[in-house]
């Protein structure tokens, strides 16, 4: 009798996972025969005509592509509406970066809107990819590539151009989906009322259901970059990969031009620390004033010449309290003569600061990366920045920099670089010469040298080092 029930059971299972992949394959054959019969390159980027970081990096790639493989197409999946002139001249005037308008096509998708979060407000992670997997129906049934880059962290989409449109995948990922740091969050949280404990065991079960698919979903991108060391960290754990094997660091171009080609001029450089970041909390402002006023303190023959410049924007009212309060703490600790704010500097005058000081300033803990702190390396300042994360991990190599965490480790530093300039001439140099790995041109290269194992296509007119 049981045995009879197993065995029918088995017969529906069976024949359900017949009639799934009966499917799939048909599928797959049908989407098949739609490909373009020109090799094609699909990047997905529902956003495309955003001029963010994250832009920079798909057209540096499409650029890549373009340098390798002359005579493939690219296309852009994006919801974009404005004309593909307007898209150009974003990219001409926000990125400068020149691409071959004739091999590159924008595919209209219509349903991006599945894919924004204010769409769920509970659920949101399932939500938005549930709704990318919509979203990547969309752009697979509108043209089937022979390679899908996904350049905006839609793991969700790759089993559907993996498996429906038997596209190689690969990727680029800023951040990943969840994160390990989320799920030990609620495990460690203490002291809930019982409701709470319920609701955080609910949570702790739906993250880590999501970790388990998103793991499933990663596992099929076929070559994977990450943009720095912490997402590399958590994909490698997330998608049981190892790091700088099966993930590769692939730091995204930072444009520094305007930085580069600052002259050196080391001795000539003022006795001036220049910090830049908006006036947020987390990036620790507070710090800085008690690192100039313990220098001060231990060192008083700097008080008629060093000079730390807060430079920064406000993105709103709680933003400019803030500064207030650094006002008001300046006043108390009378530092007025050696602390200038400034807010919301143009270009030009930013310029000249840069051209100007010797140490560059960075006090936020835990960053995932530090801009800013390429940018004073480029710009010929010594960075003295907090030793977590990004800064310690990606940005300040040895000889490059000095790393810090308390106010007497920050004031040692800056001290000794202004007390003894001559012995930092080098260093300086080391620290411009070392933001060449965050390039454009560095971008590319590394770009080019990986993509091309997973593209199996050669271009007729190539040259021969490409
Ligand atoms: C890009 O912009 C530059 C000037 O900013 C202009 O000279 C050039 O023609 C533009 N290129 C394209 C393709 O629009
Ligand atoms: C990677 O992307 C995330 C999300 O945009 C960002 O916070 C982080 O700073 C980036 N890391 C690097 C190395 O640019
Ligand atoms: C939890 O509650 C106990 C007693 O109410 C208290 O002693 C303890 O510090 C609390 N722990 C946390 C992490 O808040
Ligand atoms: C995908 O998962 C399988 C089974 O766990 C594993 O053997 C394989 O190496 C994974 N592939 C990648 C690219 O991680």
């Amino acid at each position: 009798m049981i045995s009879c029930i197993v065995s029918s059971c088995l017969y529906i299972v069976g024949t359900l996972i017949g009639v799934v992949a009966g499917l799939v394959l048909l599928t797959r054959l049908y989407y098949q025969s739609k490909r373009p019969s020109t090799y094609t390159i699909g990047f997905f980027h529902p956003y495309c005509a955003a001029g963010g970081g994250g832009e920079r990096v798909l057209w540096c790639a499409v650029k890549a592509i373009q340098e390798s493989y002359p005579d493939a197409n690219c296309l852009v999946y994006t919801g974009d509406t404005i004309s593909d002139d307007e898209i150009f001249n974003k990219i001409n005037n926000t990125f400068m970066i020149e691409l071959k308008r004739k091999n590159i096509e924008f595919i209209r998708l219509t349903k991006r809107k599945y894919v924004e979060d204010s769409l769920y407000p509970v659920f949101t992670l399932l939500g938005q990819s549930l709704g990318s997997m919509i979203l990547g129906m969309e752009a697979l049934s509108k043209c089937n590539p022979h390679v899908y880059i996904d350049t905006m962290g839609y793991a969700f989409t790759y089993p559907i151009f993996r498996i429906l449109g038997g596209s190689k995948v690969a990727c680029y990922v800023h951040y990943p989906i969840v994160s390990s740091d989320m799920i030990v969050k609620v495990a460690n949280q203490q002291n809930l009322t019982l409701k709470r404990k319920i609701f955080s065991n609910v949570k702790l079960v739906y993250y880590k259901i999501f970790a388990i698919i998103y793991r499933l979903v990663g596992n099929l991108s076929q070559l994977v970059f990450v943009n720095g060391t912490w997402t590399g960290n958590h994909i490698s754990t997330l998608w049981k990969r190892t790091f700088k094997k099966d993930v590769i660091l692939l730091y995204p171009p930072v444009d520094v031009s305007s930085r580069i080609a600052l002259p050196l001029n080391w001795q000539k450089r003022k006795n001036m620390v220049l910090s830049i970041a908006q006036f947020r909390p987390e990036k620790d402002h507070m710090l800085q004033l008690l690192t100039l006023d313990h220098l001060l303190k231990t060192h008083p023959q700097h008080k008629k010449d060093l000079e730390l410049v807060m430079v920064g924007s406000c993105r709103g009212e709680e933003d400019r309290g803030r500064v207030e309060q650094l006002e008001k703490k300046i006043k108390e600790l009378g530092l007025e003569k050696n602390v200038r704010i400034c807010v919301g500097v143009s270009a030009q005058e930013l310029n000249d600061l840069f051209a100007q000081a010797s140490v560059g300033i960075h006090t936020m803990w835990c960053e995932h990366f530090g801009i800013g702190v390429v940018e004073l390396m480029a710009g010929g300042l010594i960075p003295v920045a907090h030793d977590s994360a990004g800064p310690k991990e990606d940005i300040v190599l040895p000889g490059t920099g000095f790393l810090a965490t308390t106010k007497e480790q920050y004031a040692n530093y800056i001290h000794e670089i202004i007390a003894n300039k001559p012995k930092y001439a080098d260093m300086q140099k080391a620290a411009r010469e070392s933001t060449n790995r965050f390039s454009e041109t560095t971008f590319i290269q590394q770009f080019k040298n990986h993509i091309k194992l997973i593209i199996d296509y050669k271009s007729k007119n190539i040259k021969k080092d490409q």
